[in-house]
């Protein structure tokens, strides 16, 4: 029933003081999980194949976003510098994992996210993202890992 579905979703949510400053208790739903998504249009999709997949959806967030132990890694991505982090309890060691992201350009963020995976030591399955860029050699930066894309430019 709708109570004990609420209980069930209130066992995800915990409470960290003081982030992002002093004084705030920062609640924070997560679930842990096997299916990282990328900040910010990787959200878009990830949670969904999560669902059909029945498993949980991991926040690959930009540095700062996230409570509590964090690991983090920096990269560079067709336009930019960027930290991609991950909480340090969000995959299990051991743990496989498919990767999501919206596009695909040069492999810099999805290749960032991957090394997330390493140091929590998961297991890459694959990486997904909707569209690739092919002239820009994602797909080469991110060997030996798998990357499936639906369309390709
Ligand atoms: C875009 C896109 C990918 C990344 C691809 O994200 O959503 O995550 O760039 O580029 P790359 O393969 O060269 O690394 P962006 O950092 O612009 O952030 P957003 O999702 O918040 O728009
Ligand atoms: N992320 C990196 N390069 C991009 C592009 N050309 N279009 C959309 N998102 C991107």
């Amino acid at each position: 029933d709708t109570e004990s579905k609420l209980q069930l979703i209130k066992t995800h949510i915990r409470a960290f003081p003081d982030f992002p400053k002093e004084g705030i208790l920062f609640r924070f739903c997560s679930d842990g999980g096997s299916v990282p998504g990328l900040d910010a249009r990787g959200f878009l999709f990830g949670p969904l194949l999560a669902q059909r997949l029945g498993l949980g959806f991991v926040l690959v967030r930009k540095k700062g976003k996230l409570p509590g132990p964090t690991v983090s890694v920096s990269y560079e991505l067709e336009y930019g510098k960027s930290d991609a982090e991950v909480q340090e309890d969000a995959v299990a060691a051991g743990q496989k994992v498919l990767i999501i992201d919206d596009l695909l350009a040069t492999g810099g963020t999805m290749f960032a996210a991957c090394e997330l995976m390493r140091k929590l030591q998961a297991q890459v399955l694959g990486c997904m993202v909707v569209v690739e860029l092919k002239d820009l050699n994602g797909v080469d930066r991110l060997k030996p890992h798998k990357v499936f894309s639906l369309i390709q430019y």
